[in-house]
């Protein structure tokens, strides 16, 4: 049964995610439907949508609700689709309880406060290696900085040669394709094959590592799997892949962004100082959050914010919209780095919050004000343009010139 059909007292609301005015600015539909309720049915996505940002937290939050498919598809062989499909089982994304917590803790290993922090000088050489690259006319943000800083970090992190960002970088975007609302044949078969070669990559690297463990994240997750909290090398493997991929994209978007929003912003050396930085960072990922929605299943009936759901239904969280939310920030559609803190749900909540989240924010406040105090007469010389991928909210290109 549809959820048209079991939720027929909700406002329906109809729009194309693939229809350009739309992508290129949802905030105003987002606005509508916050206007409507906390939940609205798409009827697009035949889905229920949680639009404000009490709804989606409660919705992130809730115990009966979950990532993993209520009723998981068949296992159908699907030969265009096999080494995309194996590094995805067994991924945190696809998991609930025990598992994902289980999983999620040998991976938090890596993540935590000391070896972040631990990171910041490598983080800062990475910034300004990209940074006195710069070409001297105009260039591409997004192809310059936004895609090789996280991609070499990330490389770094994991105790991978930085030389392998490239091709790491290449991999993760061609998988994360997969899940934009237009896919296509080609796309498929590309997400294969770049997580075939990935896992061949992957599987070389841990077999060296596996007799002679460095000091890096990786040699820690083989680790993990010898003394068997990890129970296979298939979960090894995708939650390495996992992360590369989730390292990598989100903060791309995060970082495009950002710099959009600040090149022009008159009070920008005060939001970068380093009593404001934190607090600029958290509201670029609010304005501008990069992932606009992920979905829950309901795993028995229950009821949210009044709203009675059954089990089985599915139900959309719209983070685009809950951190647009005006009742959270007043003005919300305005830009303001130095409005009151409040925490918003750009990076998720509940037992799936980004795992990425303090290396997210650290990248973010070492490459802004690095950037700006090395290029202080940046403009922007070409309207950005917006990537079609509509769940995956970010600029594809950002023409800028420092000089
Ligand atoms: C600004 C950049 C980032 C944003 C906006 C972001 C956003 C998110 C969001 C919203 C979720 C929750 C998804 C859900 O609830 O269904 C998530 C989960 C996740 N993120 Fe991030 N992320 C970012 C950076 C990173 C980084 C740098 C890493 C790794 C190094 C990472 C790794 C992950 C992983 C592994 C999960 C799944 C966690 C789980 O299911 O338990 N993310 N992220």
């Amino acid at each position: 049964m549809s959820a048209r059909s079991r939720l027929p007292h909700l406002p329906h609301v109809s729009q194309s995610p693939t229809d350009p005015d739309f992508f290129n600015d949802p905030y105003g539909f987002y606005r509508d439907i916050r206007a409507m309720g906390d939940f609205v049915y798409w009827t697009d996505y035949d889905m229920v949508m949680a639009t404000t940002h009490q709804a989606c937290a409660a919705v992130l939050k809730h115990p009966k609700l979950g990532r993993a498919a209520i009723d998981p598809a068949p296992v159908r062989e699907d030969e265009k689709l096999k080494h995309f499909k194996a590094l995805e089982r067994f991924s945190l994304l696809e998991l609930e309880p025990p598992d994902h917590g289980r999983i999620r803790r040998a991976a938090m290993g890596g993540f935590g406060r000391t070896r972040i922090a631990g990171l910041a000088p490598d983080i800062a050489r990475i910034a300004d290696d990209l940074i006195s690259d710069f070409p001297s006319g105009p260039f591409d943000f997004i192809e310059h900085f936004a895609h090789p800083y996280p991609a070499r970090i990330i490389t770094r992190f994991f105790g991978l040669p930085e030389s392998m960002a490239g091709a790491l970088q290449g991999w993760s975007n061609d998988m994360v394709a997969i899940y934009q609302a237009r896919r296509s044949p080609e796309l498929d078969a590309r997400a294969d094959a770049s997580a075939r070669e990935f896992a061949t990559y992957l599987r070389q690297v841990m077999a060296g590592r596996g007799s002679v463990p460095q000091e890096d994240f990786l040699s820690e997750l083989i680790k993990a799997e010898a003394e068997g909290t990890l129970h296979s090398l298939e979960e090894l493997l995708s939650t390495v892949v996992l992360l590369l991929n989730a390292g990598h994209e989100a903060t791309v978007h995060a970082l495009g962004h950002a710099m959009n929003l600040l090149a022009d912003f008159p009070e920008r050396s005060l939001a970068l100082s380093l009593e404001n930085i934190a607090a600029t960072v958290e509201e670029c990922l609010r304005f501008r959050p990069p992932l606009h929605m992920f979905h829950r299943d309901v795993y028995e009936d229950v009821v949210i914010e009044d709203q009675p759901f059954a089990r089985g239904d599915r139900i959309g969280v719209l983070l685009g919209s809950a951190c647009h939310d005006d009742a959270i920030w007043p003005d919300g559609e305005h830009f303001d780095p130095f409005r009151p803190r409040h925490s918003n749900l750009s990076l998720g909540s509940g037992i799936h919050v980004c795992i990425g989240a303090s290396l997210a924010r650290l990248e973010m406040q070492i490459a802004l004000p690095a950037f700006f105090s090395r290029c202080p007469n940046l403009r922007i010389v070409e309207p950005p343009k917006l990537s079609d991928r509509y769940h995956f909210h970010g600029l594809e290109k950002l023409m800028v010139r420092c000089s």
